[in-house]
C-alpha cells in the first residue's frame, strides 16, 4: 500500500504534507504568544501571507476577544487544553470578520508539555449560513401553515363585507360614498394581501424546464418600465454565455419581479437599477444529500436607493417585516422560499446611504 509506505519510509515528512493539505487552520503558537508555524489553509482564513504572520501575537487574528486569549495563555502557563472556543478571526486586509471555532491544544515537545501551544481553527461561515437558513426555512413552514388556514378564514366574510359596502354604496346618497370607498378600498387591501399569504403558504410544486434568465429579466424590466417611476436609469450587465437554468418560470418570475420592485419602491425620486447575471462556478451549498459543489448562476440586482440599517437586515426575510405603508411584508420571505425550493441562495447587502444589492444563487441543475 503507498500510503503505508509514506508513512513508515518518511514519517515526519508526511506529518508536514498532512498540515498542509488539512482544510482547516493549525497554528503553533510560541510560549510568549507568537505565530510561530502555520498551515496554508490559516493563509487563505485570514487573507494573509504565512510570512507576514510568522512573529505575530496570535491574539492579533482574533482581535478584542480576551477569552480566547486568555485560554491560549492558560495552554501556554498551565498545560490546559480547551475545545470549540467560539470566536470572530479577523481579516485584516478587508476589515472583515468571520466566525471560527478554535481548539486550543498545548504543545508537548519530546514529552514535556507546554512548550507552546497548538491552535485548531476552523471556520465556521458556511455552517452558520446552513444553520441560519435551515432556521429561516422552520420558521417559514410554521407560517405557511398558519397563514393558510387565516387566509381562508378570514377571505369569506372580506368577500361578504365588501360585497354589502358595495350594495349600499349604490343605495346611499353622495355624501356617503367617501366612507363606503374607504371599507371597498381597504378590503381590496386585505384580500390581496391574503392572496399573497396563499401564494406564501401554497405548497407549490416546480414545474421545472429549462429557462433563460435574460428572457425572464427583460420580461419583468418590459413590464415595470411601463408604470414605474420616472427618472430611473436601467443598466443590464449580462453575461452573453450564461447557460440556461432549470427552474419553474412563474415561480422564478415572482422572485425577479419581488426583488425589481422592491429595487424601485426603494428610488421614489430615481437612480439606477442594475441587473447582473454571472457565472459562479465555486457554488458551494453542499447539503448531505448533494455533496458535491454544483455550477450555479448569480443574478444580482443592485439599486442606488438609501438601503437598509443593519439592525434592520435580519429582520428583512421575517414574513411581515416591512417598513411600507401599503407593503405586506411577503415579498422577501416568498421569494426566498421559491429560491430554496429551487435549491438555490440568496444574499442581501446593503449600506445606508449608498443602496441594496441583493444576489440570488441558482444551480443550473437541480439534479
Ligand atoms: N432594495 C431595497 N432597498 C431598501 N429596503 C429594502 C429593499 N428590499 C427590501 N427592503 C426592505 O425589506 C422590507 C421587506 O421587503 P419585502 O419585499 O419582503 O416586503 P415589502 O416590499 O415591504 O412588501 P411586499 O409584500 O409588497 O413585497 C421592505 O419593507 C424594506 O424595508
Ligand atoms: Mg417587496
Amino acid at each position: 500500500m503507498p500510503a503505508a509506505q509514506l508513512m513508515t519510509d518518511n514519517g515526519n515528512h508526511c506529518f508536514e504534507h498532512i498540515f498542509s493539505s488539512f482544510i482547516d487552520g493549525v497554528i503553533l503558537v510560541s510560549p510568549e504568544g507568537f505565530v510561530q508555524q502555520a498551515n496554508p489553509a490559516v493563509e487563505e482564513m485570514f487573507h494573509t501571507p504565512i510570512e507576514s504572520l510568522m512573529g505575530r501575537a496570535v491574539s492579533e487574528l482574533f482581535p478584542d476577544q480576551p477569552e480566547i486569549s486568555i485560554k491560549i495563555r492558560e495552554a501556554l502557563t498551565r498545560g490546559t487544553s480547551f475545545r470549540d472556543i467560539r470566536c470572530r478571526g479577523i481579516r485584516k486586509s478587508s476589515q472583515t470578520s468571520f466566525p471560527t471555532s478554535v481548539t486550543v491544544s498545548p504543545y508537548m515537545n519530546n514529552g514535556v508539555p507546554a512548550q507552546g501551544a497548538v491552535l485548531h481553527v476552523r471556520d465556521m461561515s458556511l455552517f452558520k449560513e446552513l444553520e441560519e437558513s435551515s432556521k429561516r426555512m422552520d420558521e417559514l413552514s410554521h407560517l405557511g401553515a398558519l397563514s393558510l388556514g387565516m387566509a381562508h378564514e378570514i377571505k369569506n366574510p372580506l368577500v361578504a363585507i365588501s360585497g354589502s359596502a358595495q350594495l349600499l354604496r349604490k343605495r346611499l346618497p353622495d355624501q356617503h360614498h367617501k366612507f363606503l370607498d374607504v371599507v371597498i378600498k381597504e378590503s381590496e387591501r386585505i384580500n390581496r394581501m391574503m392572496e399573497r399569504m396563499l401564494d406564501f403558504a401554497r405548497p407549490a410544486p416546480l414545474e421545472l424546464k429549462l429557462l433563460n434568465i435574460h428572457q425572464i429579466l427583460e420580461e419583468i424590466l418590459l413590464l415595470e418600465k411601463k408604470d414605474g417611476p420616472e427618472d430611473i436609469q436601467f443598466v443590464q450587465n449580462y453575461d452573453p454565455s450564461l447557460p440556461q437554468v432549470e427552474g419553474d418560470e412563474d415561480q422564478l418570475k415572482q422572485v425577479f419581479l419581488n426583488l425589481v420592485r422592491n429595487a424601485l419602491e426603494a428610488m421614489p425620486k430615481g437612480g439606477t437599477l442594475e441587473l447582473m447575471t454571472r457565472i459562479h462556478s465555486n457554488y458551494t451549498v453542499k447539503t448531505e444529500a448533494n455533496p458535491n459543489s454544483r455550477q450555479a448562476i448569480l443574478v444580482e440586482i443592485r439599486d442606488t436607493g438609501p438601503g437598509i440599517r443593519e439592525e434592520d437586515l435580519k429582520d428583512i426575510f421575517t414574513p411581515f417585516h416591512t417598513t411600507k405603508s401599503k407593503g405586506s411584508g411577503l415579498g422577501l420571505p416568498l421569494s426566498l422560499k421559491i429560491v430554496e425550493n429551487h435549491k438555490g441562495k440568496m444574499k442581501v447587502q446593503s449600506e445606508p446611504g449608498k443602496g441594496t444589492q441583493v444576489q440570488v444563487f441558482l444551480p443550473v441543475e437541480l439534479g
